[in-house]
């Protein structure tokens, strides 16, 4: 027998990520993934322990339990400066099951999804498989959106996404930047999807909310990276009733609800003590100045990321493939569009341990 494959499905590639884990070896230094090296915060186990014990292990409103949606409510509120009504989050599998609901619940045929090129690996395989029209929005030098470039793309787009602090740049966009997208994004009837997962690791800057600058923006977050809870799967997206009462027809049928044990987890995440936030941060800040000093002195040359907790660095791929065999993994740029050939994302969710043997390595090809 014959498979015929969905032509959207059988045209995209397996992640370039999980290409670079497979080539892996046993001594190999692991900057390539995109996962907080923290454990969870021992008070938010406890809830889901106490979830387990306590017998809430059914399936919950689809939405998600509405003493999470207020936690979330109320953490917009006093975070971001948003106003979201409960009913206007849903609770999701991980930030990764917002964006695909998102896509699906907007995008019709041949629709064009405008994505910041380098940028997050699933945004324009999401906009296929939803049958949409990835469209690579280019960035300045500096690696932050171009907004007049930006601008000049949305005449024919259906969805604008945003990604502050972004992966794999470590880039953080401005007040300024973000406004005038939105603004610009709601005259030419373009929703916004701001995907917010990193807004905790942001060393010196501030960041700002897409939906504080018009209701045309559907918010994404997740506690993965924030609490370190990555494998916990557990998201969430806030938008006008209209757009959640569409998502949400996905989502009840794609998923009916979030785990609920990740769930009650998720409460005690956002309601409970912040302060294993601050300290992640500055750790990974840390990690930051480490990996950057140490590669710019060995003359890559590129500016201070602000955020996340990625490196992007300007190299040939031949120099790429060399750091990878040293047994440093590493992503190329190849992964995360067409624009970034001769980059190299190194993440810092490591031990500085770590980053100091991969430097050490490093320095040895460059020399
Ligand atoms: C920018 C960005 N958005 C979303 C995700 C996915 O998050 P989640 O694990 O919550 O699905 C990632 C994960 O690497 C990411 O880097």
């Amino acid at each position: 027998m014959v498979v015929k494959f969905s032509e959207r499905v059988a045209g995209i590639e397996i992640s370039g990520i999980r290409k670079i884990f497979e080539a892996a070896g046993p001594d190999s230094i692991n900057l390539g993934l995109g996962q907080p090296d923290f454990d969870t915060p021992q008070h938010i186990k406890d809830a889901a322990v106490r979830a387990i014990r306590e017998g809430r292990t059914g399936y919950t409103t689809n939405n998600g339990i509405p003493e999470l949606r207020a936690a979330i409510s109320r953490k917009f509120k006093n975070e971001n400066g948003i106003k979201y009504h409960p009913d206007q989050v849903i609770v999701t599998a991980g930030a990764s099951e917002a964006l695909h609901i998102v896509m699906q619940a907007l995008i019709n045929p041949g629709d064009r999804v405008l994505c910041g090129d380098p940028g997050f690996v699933s945004y324009a395989s999401l906009a296929i498989i939803a049958g949409g029209r990835p469209v690579s929005v280019p960035l300045t030098k500096t690696l932050h959106i171009d907004v007049e470039k930006a601008k000049s793309l949305m005449d024919k787009a259906k969805i604008f996404v945003l990604n502050t602090p972004g992966n794999p740049t470590g880039a953080v966009e401005s007040k300024e930047s973000i406004k005038a997208i939105v603004e610009y994004a709601a005259d030419k009837d373009v929703t916004v999807v701001s995907d917010e997962v990193y807004e905790h690791f942001i060393y010196g800057k501030k960041h700002y909310s897409a939906a504080q600058f018009g209701d045309n923006v559907i918010t994404i977050n997740a506690t993965s990276k924030t609490y370190a809870m990555t494998g916990w799967r557990l998201g969430y997206l806030a938008a006008s009733p209209e757009i959640v009462g569409q998502c949400l027809k996905v989502h009840q049928y794609c998923q009916a609800c979030a785990t609920s044990i990740s769930q009650y987890a998720a409460v005690a995440a956002y309601e409970g003590d912040q302060s294993a936030v601050a300290v992640m941060r500055d750790e990974y800040q840390v990690r930051r100045d480490l990996i950057w000093s140490g590669l710019t002195q060995m003359g890559f040359d590129f500016p201070k990321p602000e955020g996340a907790f990625y490196v992007f660095v300007p190299m040939k791929p031949e120099m790429t493939q060399k750091i990878i065999s040293s047994g440093v993994i590493a992503v190329p740029g190849t992964a995360f569009g067409v624009n970034a050939p001769e980059y190299t994302r190194f993440s810092y969710a490591t031990s500085r341990q770590n980053i100091m043997t991969a430097l050490e390595r490093i320095e040895k090809l460059v020399k």
